[in-house]
C-alpha cells in the first residue's frame, strides 16, 4: 500500500489519496482512512481492490469503510470522556445514513442513535439500539410515531405545543393490547429549542436560526415550563438545539452551550430537575481540499469546556451531555463508486462523462449545489490530465455530479469513486427516473459483506397498483 502524507489532501498532479493512522480526525480526510493504492495501480478500500467490488456487487456501489465509522464512533466517545468530567452520551443522527447494519455498527461502539420518524426508529430497534439510546426528534411527529416512541420506551424530543398536548393526551389514553398502554411517568421528554444563533452553511441545513421551523422559541420558555409542571406525565429530562449542519466554524457551538446552559438553570427556577443537554450535531467534513473542518477532538473540546465554564458561572450541576453528530461520524467513510459511460464534447466549452447514477443516488449536488471530488479507480497514478464534468445519467440537465473534476484520460468501463459520500446520500436517495437504488458493501480487512441489496426492477412495482378496470378497454 501506498500512502502519500496528510498534507498532501491538496491535488498535486496526481489523484488524490489519503493517508492514515487511527489518530487521524475522519472529517478531515476526502478519503475513507484505509484507502490506498495496490500493485495494480487500483484503487483499495478496507483491503478490497475497488475494481473487484465493483465486478462483484455490481454498480454504482456504495461502498462503506468500517474502520473509518469505528475509528469517528471511539473519537466522538473517547473525547467526551476525556474532556467532559460528566456523564456523556453520543448518538448517531441516523438521518445521514439509517440502515440496520450501520444502527448496529455505532450501536456496538456504544453511542445510542437520533431518529426522526417511525421508520428509522423501527429500523433502530429493529437492528438491536437499545430504548435508553433512543431519541426521537422531529417538528410534525404522528400520532402513531408518538404512540410507536412511547411503547418502545425511547426518548422524545417535543417540538412543539401541539405534540406537548399530543403526550398528554396518550398518557391518559387507555391503549389497545396491540400497543400497551404507556406509564405515564415513562414520557421522557427533551424540549427542543431555537437558540437564534446564526452559522454559515448552506440555507436549507441551517435550523438554529429564530426563524426556523423547529423547536419552541425561547421566550417561551416560562409558558412551556409552567405547562410541564402541571403534567406530572411529561416527565422532562432534558433540552435540545441544533444549530445547523457542515459547520467548520467552531464558535457558533461555543455560544450554543452558554444559550443553553441559561436554559438549564431556568428550568431548575421551575423546579425541573433537568440533567440533560443535547447540543446536536453539526461538525462539518472535507468534501474537498479547500475544506478545513476542525477535527472531531477540538469539537468535542469546545463543547465540553463551553459548558464546563457555563455551569460554572451559573452555578448550576454539570449535565449529562449529550451530541449528535452525523456526517462528520459517516460522510468519510463512504465512497460510491460508478461505472463510466459515453463522453461528450462540446467544442471550446466543456467535455462530459457520464457515470451510472446521479442525482438519485447522490441528491446533493443539484440540491445543495455541493461539491465532490472524485479519482479513477483503476488509473490511480496516472496524470490528471484532462478537467471534466461528470454527468449523472437522469434526465435533466442539472444531474451533475461534479461540474470540474481533473481526470487522467478515461474509457467507457472506467471506475469511477466520488468520495465523501457516507452522509444523506443514501439516506437521500430516489428511485428518480425509476432507477434501483445500489448496492451498498463494508469492507474491512479484505472482507467486503453486502449491507443493502440492489434494488431491481421488481422493486419498483412493488408497490404499484393497477386497478383491473385499467387494464381493460374503454367502454
Ligand atoms: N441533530 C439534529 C436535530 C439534526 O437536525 C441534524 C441534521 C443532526 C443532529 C446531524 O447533523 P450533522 O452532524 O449531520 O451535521 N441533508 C443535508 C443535511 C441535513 C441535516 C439535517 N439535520 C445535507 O445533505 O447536507
Amino acid at each position: 500500500m501506498v500512502f502519500t502524507p496528510p498534507a498532501a489532501l491538496a491535488n498535486s498532479g496526481r489523484q488524490y489519496l489519503p493517508t492514515v493512522t487511527d489518530a487521524a480526525s475522519p472529517n478531515q480526510h476526502l478519503m475513507p482512512l484505509t484507502a490506498g493504492v495496490n500493485d495494480r495501480d487500483h484503487l483499495e478500500i478496507g483491503g478490497s481492490d475497488v475494481t473487484t467490488l465493483v465486478e462483484q456487487f455490481g454498480s454504482p456501489l456504495y461502498i462503506l469503510d468500517e474502520r473509518t465509522l469505528r475509528t469517528a464512533c471511539r473519537q466522538y466517545r473517547d473525547a467526551f470522556r476525556h474532556y467532559y468530567p460528566g456523564d456523556s452520551l453520543v448518538l448517531y443522527a441516523s438521518k445521514a445514513w439509517n440502515c440496520l447494519a450501520v444502527c448496529a455498527i455505532v450501536a456496538s461502539e456504544g453511542l445510542g442513535v437520533d431518529v426522526v420518524s417511525g421508520g428509522e426508529l423501527y429500523t433502530a430497534v429493529q437492528a438491536g439500539v437499545p430504548a435508553q439510546a433512543l431519541y426521537l426528534h422531529g417538528n410534525n411527529k404522528s400520532v402513531d410515531e408518538l404512540t410507536l416512541a412511547i411503547s418502545t420506551g425511547c426518548t422524545i424530543v417535543v417540538d412543539n405545543w401541539l405534540e406537548l398536548h399530543t403526550l398528554v393526551e396518550l398518557a391518559a389514553v387507555e391503549l389497545t393490547a396491540d400497543s400497551p398502554a404507556p406509564n405515564p411517568a415513562t414520557i421522557r421528554i427533551l424540549l427542543r429549542l431555537t437558540p437564534g444563533i446564526e452559522c454559515h452553511t448552506h440555507e436549507y441545513i441551517r435550523t438554529g436560526h429564530l426563524d426556523s421551523k423547529f423547536g419552541f422559541d425561547p421566550d417561551q420558555l416560562d409558558a412551556v415550563f409552567a405547562f410541564i409542571i402541571q403534567h406530572p406525565s411529561l416527565n422532562c429530562v432534558g433540552l435540545h438545539a441544533h444549530i445547523g449542519s457542515q459547520i467548520f466554524e467552531l464558535q457558533a457551538h461555543q455560544d450554543l452551550t452558554g444559550v443553553m446552559v441559561q436554559w438549564l438553570r431556568k428550568a431548575a427556577q421551575y423546579g425541573i430537575p433537568v440533567q440533560e443537554l443535547d447540543i446536536g450535531g453539526g461538525l462539518g467534513i472535507c468534501y474537498t481540499e479547500a475544506d478545513d473542518p476542525p477535527s472531531i477532538d477540538q469539537w468535542v473540546q469546545v463543547i465540553c469546556e463551553g459548558i464546563v465554564n457555563a455551569c460554572a458561572r451559573e452555578q448550576v450541576p454539570l449535565p449529562r451531555l449529550i451530541s449528535e453528530p452525523g456526517r462528520s461520524l459517516i460522510g468519510s467513510a463512504c465512497v460510491t463508486a460508478y461505472t463510466m459511460g459515453s463522453q461528450k464534447t462540446v467544442p471550446g466549452i466543456r467535455t462530459y462523462v457520464t457515470v451510472d447514477g446521479g442525482m438519485s443516488d447522490n441528491p446533493r449536488p443539484i440540491t445543495y449545489q455541493s461539491v465532490y471530488r472524485a479519482v479513477v479507480a483503476s488509473r490511480m497514478s496516472e496524470p490528471l490530465t484532462e478537467s471534466v464534468a461528470i454527468a449523472g445519467k437522469h434526465c435533466e440537465s442539472g444531474d451533475i455530479v461534479i461540474k470540474q473534476a481533473m481526470l487522467p484520460t478515461t474509457e467507457p468501463g472506467d471506475i469511477l469513486v466520488v468520495m465523501g459520500t457516507g452522509a444523506y446520500n443514501y439516506s437521500m436517495a430516489s428511485n428518480y427516473n425509476r432507477l434501483p437504488r445500489p448496492a451498498a458493501v463494508i469492507v474491512n480487512d479484505g472482507e467486503a459483506n453486502l449491507i443493502l441489496q440492489r434494488e431491481v426492477y421488481q422493486d419498483l412495482i412493488r408497490h404499484d397498483c393497477l386497478p383491473e378496470r385499467l387494464t381493460k378497454p374503454p367502454a
